[in-house]
């Protein structure tokens, strides 16, 4: 499939489907669209009319163009209230645009949306995006994958006059999204300590970015006792990957960015129970999925700064060897943590991948875990949780976010909390109660952080769909890598 900017004009444009975008409560034509309905024979007034379509946000309407036009097909959008009205309102409008054209089998499609208030570099950015991902299926574990033989050969965007870069801009940043979907579709006897770290092998090799890789005997060396414990059960080696891409130039600044990477969380010992989820915790390394995502794009978008990409990579199993509840482990800046649950593994695995962050001398880390189902609780499958000891940073971030299109709600890092995590015997338990558990989550992992600034981002719900939406088809998301992308080019 190619996306092209076109400079001919809706009147003139011919081809399978022309689709049109729509501002709720105002679905009246322009003289330019009036001039169009009248080639047409009424197309538009008449679609418009039959299928009350009223630019409600989402809304789509299709219909033929009839006699031997050789623009075959009208595609509506709605764009929803002008007041609502964002970016990510055209990324959306071009993956609902995208599936009613993949649905009519639709050959050539063109997409005319634009807007005063957006530039049309980053318009045309956004709607390949959303094209993109909306179309994008994972069928790698389909026997039959079913393939259509009609598919959707050319996109072209019109009334949108910017350089072929947008598009380029959006494929690189799409296939970042796009691998972190894979990762977290990929079920855990696919993707594993080892297969995790063949990918981010392939990630290096393909884009020359500097890969270390800490084995377990390197992990104990350093001390990594909080990561290791968890890994204790699995029969698969843990991997602690470390990947670096430095800009061609002195970097403007240095960046840490550190995804959970359990590639399945059975509990441990403290198992999860049927009915908790325990068959969705393949997800549980959507954190190091979005992370080496965003390494993916960020190593063909090039921008001037330095990123460490780290994830510490086990299971949480359970087998003779596994750590008991009540082990007290020591991590690796010489902090003991007497376990009270070994369900709460993800900090324990971040701790030792904090403290390694935070020797880098970066300006600025930021961890992205799919940490606890309390944050789900409090905001949602859609929105991720924000904690934060620089609010700067969270502000920077916050700016990324809604650009992308990816929402994140600031929480407190209420420091009263941790006194339900104090234990008689070591310097912390590493569970609190169950009220405000994505709170003291973010609290534990704060003690593995020194001076630089640092946000935790809370990733348990959004990285999951369970029904697709306008651009996510159901399953992994890739959430959050189009957020770090921003923070790496706009930093
Ligand atoms: N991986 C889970 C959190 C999770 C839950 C992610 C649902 C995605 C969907 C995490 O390791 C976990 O088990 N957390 C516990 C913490 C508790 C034991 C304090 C939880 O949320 O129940
Ligand atoms: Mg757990
Ligand atoms: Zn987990």
């Amino acid at each position: 499939m190619e996306i092209k900017i076109s400079n001919i004009s809706k009147l003139d444009w011919s081809g399978g489907a022309l689709a049109l975008g729509f501002l709720a409560d105002n679905v009246e034509l322009s003289e330019e669209l009036k001039q169009l309905d009248q080639k047409l024979g009424d197309t538009i007034s008449e679609l418009i009319n039959e299928t009350e379509f009223t630019g409600k946000v989402g809304t789509t309407a299709i219909a033929r163009v009839g006699g031997k036009n050789s623009l075959r097909k009208i595609i509506l959008v709605g764009l929803g209230k002008l007041e609502d009205l964002t970016l990510d309102s055209f990324r959306r409008a071009g993956g609902s645009i995208a599936r009613v054209a993949k649905q009519a089998k639709i050959k050539t499609l063109a997409i005319a949306l634009n807007s005063n208030d957006y530039e049309n570099e980053i318009l045309a950015q956004v709607i390949s995006e959303g094209v993109i991902l909306a179309l994008h299926e994972d069928k790698r574990f389909k026997s039959d994958p079913e393939d259509t033989k009609i598919r959707i050969e050319t996109i072209e965007l019109l009334d949108l006059p910017a350089d072929n870069k947008a598009i380029d801009t959006a494929k690189k940043i799409t296939s970042g999204v796009i691998l972190a979907r894979e990762l977290v579709n990929a079920p855990a006897n696919a993707i594993n300590p080892i297969t995790m770290t063949e990918t981010v092998e392939q990630i290096a090799t393909e884009y020359g970015l500097e890969l270390t890789i800490l084995e377990q005997e390197d992990c104990e060396r350093l001390g990594m006792g909080a990561f290791l414990g968890v890994a204790k059960a699995s029969d698969l080696p843990p991997k602690f990957l470390h990947l670096v891409y430095k800009p061609q130039g002195t970097p403007k600044r240095k960046l840490a960015i550190v995804g959970k990477g359990l590639t399945f969380d059975s509990g441990g010992l403290n198992l999860k129970v049927s009915g908790s989820g325990i068959e969705t915790m393949k997800m549980d390394m959507g954190g190091a999925a979005a992370t080496f995502g965003a390494a993916k794009s960020i190593a063909q978008l090039k921008p001037n700064v330095e990123i460490h990409f780290i994830s510490a990579v086990t299971e949480n199993m359970i087998s003779g060897k596994a750590m008991h509840p009540g082990d007290i482990l020591t991590a690796s800046n010489g902090k003991t943590i007497e376990v009270n649950n070994t369900d709460a593994e993800g900090r324990l695995t971040l701790a030792d991948a904090l403290v390694y962050a935070d020797k880098l001398g970066v300006d600025a880390i930021v961890d992205l875990a799919t940490l606890t189902g309390a944050c789900i609780v409090a905001l949602g499958n859609d929105i991720a949780g924000l904690w934060t000891t620089d609010n700067l940073l969270a502000t920077q971030l916050q700016t990324c976010a809604q650009t992308a299109g990816e929402k994140f709600w600031q929480m407190p890092l209420e420091s009263k909390y941790f006194d339900q995590m104090k234990s008689s015997i070591a310097d912390m338990k590493n569970t609190g109660s169950r009220a405000g558990g994505s709170i003291t989550a973010a609290l534990f992992l704060q003690q593995f952080v020194k001076d630089t600034p640092w946000v935790h981002l809370d990733i348990a719900g959004p990285v999951w769909a369970e029904k697709p939406t306008a651009i996510d088809n159901e399953g992994g998301t890739g959430f959050a890598v189009r957020t770090l992308v921003n923070w790496a080019l706009n930093d």
